[in-house]
């Protein structure tokens, strides 16, 4: 039986598969549309997150939620966002190896049951989990690349956290790549 994006985010809510289970105060699964066309992947949920459930509310998500209407004119709920990490990791470290091994099916379901056209990862975390390599966000942004697991095209781009902290260029550079993104899912 194939379960919905619902039930399976049910399932994910109790989810005691690795460590971060212990230090949580709830699992962010995600949100957003189950038909989203287009899905935007993080890191992992920071204080705020794991305070309201919610991916992406604190003052990243307050940037994304302007980008993504400035240049793409969508709002989150036509999209879907996502972690690769479901749980928040003690004081905002890095996800570990064996917690991203352990979460990765809740992405991989996400990403199946949703079947959005576009991917955009965000920042150095995801673009190189979701296209397997080590070459970093800087070399990587600034093209498309194709998913054929996942019937869908990656831009990665960068974390609205690092555009916050670098300023201009880089906030034009996530701009462009958010364009790209609109441009992809166009018929
Ligand atoms: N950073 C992330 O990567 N994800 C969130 O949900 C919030 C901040």
């Amino acid at each position: 039986m194939t379960l919905t994006l619902a039930q399976v985010g049910a399932e994910a809510a109790r989810c005691t598969k690795c460590g971060l289970a212990n230090g949580r105060t709830q699992v962010v699964f995600g949100m957003g549309s189950p038909d989203a066309d287009l899905m935007f992947v993080g890191e992992g949920p920071g204080a705020e997150e794991d305070k309201q459930g919610l991916p992406f509310v604190g003052r990243s998500g307050k940037l994304l939620d302007r980008l993504m209407a400035e240049e793409i004119g969508m709002t989150r709920d036509q999209c879907y966002i996502a972690n690769v990490v479901k749980c928040r990791p003690p004081d905002n470290r890095d996800p570990k190896p064996e917690e991203v091994a352990a979460c990765r099916p809740w992405l991989e379901s996400q990403i199946r049951l949703i079947a959005p056209r576009v991917i955009v990862s965000l920042g150095n975390f995801s673009s190189k989990l979701l296209l397997d390599t080590t070459t970093g966000i800087t070399k990587l942004r600034g093209q498309s690349y194709p998913l054929p697991d996942a019937d869908a095209v990656l831009i990665p781009t960068f974390h609205p956290a690092a555009v916050l902290r670098g300023g201009g260029l880089q906030e034009a550079q996530m701009r462009s790549d958010l364009v790209r993104a609109r441009l992809a899912m166009a018929p």
